[in-house]
């Protein structure tokens, strides 16, 4: 497999051109990123982890007929996908509330929601990512009606594979992040689904296992990284 020409670098992976038309090469960095670029670091093997990680759950979402944009993983660090027409929006899963929730409105972090909260973001780092309603999306004209209501159909089914999936292995999925992009018309789940776009809790002890280890330093980011790296591919 050829790396081709370098087509997008963002903050934490870069796409490359591979010589067949409609797919590319996702490379994950070993950088580290939070507060929308403010705190940034590079921690070698990070990369690998969430590589190998979202490899395992493109492949666990395909097996539930989930389409995604994932084809096989190259090496470690990176995978060969279908290259999309990307949309611009973050579609959050939200589980329990932490986080922007907390923050943001009067709840408690640890409150259960049944039924989960999607909440979707217009990806804009220099807007710094605005919350977005049904209205505002139709409005913009990112997605249509009916895709909309696909996107939100799609986010529940992978919560609830990936939530049944991290149970089995004494994890909370608390919050996580996708992206979609079109392919062919169809509408597939793009980009990563990793420790730096979930939030995930161990069950026992509700300590930190994903990017929250790095954003407010409770610890050692990589040792966490890798212990659920080592979950995630028990399978
Ligand atoms: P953010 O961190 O806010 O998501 P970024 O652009 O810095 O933004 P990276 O993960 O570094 O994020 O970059 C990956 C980019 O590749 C993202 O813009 C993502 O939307 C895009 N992308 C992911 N999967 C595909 C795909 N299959 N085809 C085309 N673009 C993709
Ligand atoms: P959220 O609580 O809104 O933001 P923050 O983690 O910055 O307080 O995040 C909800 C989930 O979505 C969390 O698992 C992280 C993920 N996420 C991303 O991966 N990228 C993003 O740009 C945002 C806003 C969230």
């Amino acid at each position: 497999m050829k790396q081709g020409d370098l087509v997008y670098s963002g903050k934490a992976k870069s796409l490359y051109r591979t010589g067949t038309e409609g797919e590319l090469l996702v490379l994950f960095r070993d950088d580290i990123t939070a507060f929308d670029g403010g705190k940034k670091d590079v921690l070698t093997e990070k990369g690998s982890l969430n590589a190998r990680v979202s490899a395992c759950l493109f492949s666990l979402l395909e097996e539930h007929r989930i389409r995604t944009h994932f084809i096989r993983s190259l090496d470690d660090s990176s995978m060969l996908v279908r290259e999309l027409q990307m949309i611009p929006i973050e579609v959050i899963i939200r589980n329990i509330a932490a986080g922007s929730m907390v923050r943001n409105y009067p709840i408690r972090e640890g409150t259960l929601l049944d039924p989960p909260v999607i909440v979707i973001d217009y990806k804009d780092d220099s807007r710094h990512d605005p919350m977005l309603n049904d209205d505002l999306v139709l409005a913009l004209k990112i997605v249509s009606k009916d895709e909309l209501l696909r996107i939100k159909d799609l986010a529940l089914s992978v919560n609830i594979v990936l939530s049944r999936f991290f149970e089995a292995r004494g994890i909370i999925l608390v919050d996580f992040k996708l992206e979609f992009g079109r392919y062919n018309g169809e509408l597939l789940v793009g980009d990563e689904i990793s420790m730096d776009s979930m939030r995930l809790w161990d069950m026992k002890t509700k300590g930190s296992l994903d990017k929250d280890v790095y954003r407010f330093e409770k610890g050692d980011v990589l040792a966490v990284y890798r212990q659920v790296t080592e979950k995630v591919l028990k399978r």
